[in-house]
């Protein structure tokens, strides 16, 4: 007997995802490097499905039936380059060498042309869900060559998550997409959450409700247009006390959040491509400003605001702000991914990725569907912001997302997420920016040139001489 898969890594991550193959009727060739895990994973769960445990990355391939299909699910980084050295040589042309890990898709798209020098196909996998996901049905987002996903992506699409019947995975693209758009995806979790930290904040210092009462409050929004799992996670989060001291257990936790880097690269991406990404941006900086001890330390003494007084109800303001900042949040990051396709040719479906959104992975979200649904309207919206139902509620929004900043900034309670998604807001509605001030700096230092908006041609000022000539330099 063959397994019609295998998995080689059986940390939390690919022991739920090997089982859940098994689950699905899959026989599954499973390899670790230490052979404890493997037994674990045979002894505790073997009872559900076909498990052909393996000693040897040998005896590993050899298990698999062709073209052969196995799974990487190690740490990122160096330890997947050296399980790669470790079994391409083992694998033949035709073969389905899958990384599910958490890879930067500049790495993936390397050992994509490496590999496919081999005749291998290297097929990067973004996979969401944590281990509850990977083992129920995760979001997944595959990239690779069509033809190895013509073969893959039946399993894939039958272990992963499933809205209204339809599986949270698609092709996504060639060689780094789906890496590409697993680390937007994670951009996107770092702004969602930052946001949903703010609005808690808010509540907390400027209308001075209990943690108690703030789980209650993000119930009731969960019911509504916010309907996510990260909010319904958080209220779970907030009503939790703790068992060791009877404090409300958010009070208990250091304030120092840490982060493995994918938001970080999500930001740095964006960076080079010129995208704005400045709800997530904000999100990575607020968690490393949290981490700088000693700044924080020494900065405590700094003045903040005479009073700004509570303002008991303006839960619904919070809402409203929350909402637009998301819908922000997640118009960037689909601008990230929307560039990301066209600068390295991914063809990427935009509305086909908030579908397989829907369900699994962290920022599942019942506004996906309104967001697959823009994009089905619309491929080529410049921005969600600008997709009539978006623009609509976030016009009504606006006025309370102001009033919810204007808090903020009385109270001396910092809310980058907010601010910064309503500057960004208000930036691309604006009529005329300060840009052409910087445009007319540029020249003046440096002749940089600039271009006029009442007629065509690129113009330098000789702010050096008495009367400031203009001359056109590209005629
Ligand atoms: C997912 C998550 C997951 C990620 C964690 C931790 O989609 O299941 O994105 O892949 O590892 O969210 O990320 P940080 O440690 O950077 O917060």
């Amino acid at each position: 007997q063959q397994a019609v898969i295998g998995v080689t890594g059986l940390g939390v991550m690919g022991r739920n995802l090997a089982r859940n193959f098994a689950r699905h009727g899959y026989t599954v060739a499973a390899h670790n490097r230490t052979n404890t895990k493997t037994k674990a994973l045979i002894e505790e769960f073997g009872h559900e499905g076909e498990f052909l445990p393996a000693e040897t990355p040998e005896a590993f391939v050899a298990s698999l039936a062709r073209p052969r299909k196995m799974v990487i699910m190690v740490q990122a980084g160096a330890a997947t380059d050296a399980v790669i050295d470790e079994f391409a040589p083992l694998l033949e042309p035709g073969d389905i060498l899958i990384d599910g890990g958490n890879a930067h898709f500049a790495d993936t798209r390397r050992r994509e042309a490496a590999l496919r020098e081999r005749g291998i196909h290297f097929v990067g996998v973004g996979i969401s869900g944590g281990e509850q996901g990977a083992l129920d049905g995760p979001s997944i987002m595959p990239g690779g060559s069509p033809e190895a996903y013509e073969s893959l992506g039946p399993i894939l699409e039958d272990i992963a998550a499933k809205v209204d019947g339809v599986p949270c995975c698609t092709y996504v693209g060639p060689d780094g997409a789906g890496h590409f758009v697993k680390m937007v995806h994670n951009g996107i979790e770092y702004a969602d959450m930052q946001l949903i930290a703010e609005a808690y904040d808010l509540l907390r210092k400027a209308s001075g409700m209990t943690p108690g009462e703030i789980a209650e409050t993000f119930r009731t929004w969960n019911e509504g247009r916010l309907g996510s799992y990260l909010i319904e996670i958080t209220a779970d989060v907030l009503s939790h006390v703790d068992r060791a001291t009877g404090k409300p257990y958010v009070d208990v936790v250091l304030d120092q959040a840490e982060q493995k880097g994918t938001g970080r690269w999500t930001v740095q991406a964006a960076l080079d491509l010129g995208v704005p990404v400045t709800g997530i941006a904000e999100a990575v900086f607020a968690r490393s400003l949290s981490g700088h001890v000693d700044m924080r330390g020494a900065a405590r003494q700094l003045a903040g605001p005479s009073g700004g007084g509570l303002d008991h109800s303006f839960a619904d303001d919070v809402e409203q702000a929350l909402y637009s900042s998301k819908v922000v949040a997640y118009a960037q990051g689909f601008n990230e991914i929307q560039a990301g396709s066209a600068q390295y040719g991914w063809n990427i479906d935009l509305g086909a990725m908030a579908t397989i959104w829907r369900g699994g992975c962290i920022i599942r979200a019942k506004f996906l569907d309104r967001i697959r649904e823009a994009y089905e309207s619309d491929p080529n919206t410049p921005t969600l912001l600008t997709d009539a139902r978006f623009a609509a509620e976030v016009g009504d929004a606006q006025n309370a997302w102001r009033d919810v900043a204007v808090t903020a900034t009385k109270n001396g309670i910092p809310a980058p997420g907010f601010a910064s998604s309503l500057a960004y807001y208000d930036g691309l509605r604006a009529d005329r920016l300060p840009a052409a001030l910087i445009q007319a700096q540029r020249d003046f230092f440096g002749a940089h040139t600039y271009r006029r908006t009442d007629r065509d041609g690129v113009y330098h000022t000789q702010w050096e001489l008495p009367d400031r000539p203009e001359t056109r330099t590209d005629a």
